[in-house]
């Protein structure tokens, strides 16, 4: 299987429907293909994990690429794994992700993950470990 963190910027008139509706999308298409994931968004910027088949990956990554309610999507991480992170999601979404609303904005910036990214990133994985309550 392949896991895969993105960041992103999103579109600057996007509005709380927009996000409803790629979420709504997202677990529909995600439950059909295998996938899971997680989902953050801090108002300027999205972090997404997602996880699963190689090619169900990559046709999902090429989707979202393509996708105007973003844009410069910039890949900071990509592992074969052999275990799901986010194996109870077919999306989990968190708004504010404690925090690190700053540090993902200067990830979506730079691009390239440094030790304090690396913290943030551990702390968007663990939000896996928490079960859904739906
Ligand atoms: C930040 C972001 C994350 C997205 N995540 C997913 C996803 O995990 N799975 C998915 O199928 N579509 C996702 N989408 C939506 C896709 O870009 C695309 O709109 C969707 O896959 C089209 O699905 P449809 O052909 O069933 O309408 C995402 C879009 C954005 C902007």
């Amino acid at each position: 299987m392949l896991s895969v963190i993105y960041v992103s910027v999103a579109d600057p008139l996007i509005r709380d429907e927009d996000i409803a509706a790629i979420l709504l999308a997202a677990r529909r298409n995600n439950r059909r293909d295998d996938l899971t994931g997680a989902l953050i968004y801090n108002g300027h910027n999205f972090m997404q994990l997602l996880e699963g088949p190689a090619k169900k990956i990559e046709a999902c990554l090429d989707a979202i690429r393509r996708d105007p309610r973003h844009s410069g999507m910039t890949e900071v991480r990509r592992r074969n794994v052999e275990t799901r992170d986010f194996a109870d999601w077919s999306m989990l979404y968190n708004p504010d992700f404690d925090g690190h609303a700053e540090d993902l904005a200067r990830l979506a910036a730079d691009g390239r993950i440094d030790a304090q990214d690396e913290r943030m990133i551990g702390n968007f994985i663990a939000l896996g470990r928490h079960r859904p309550s739906r």
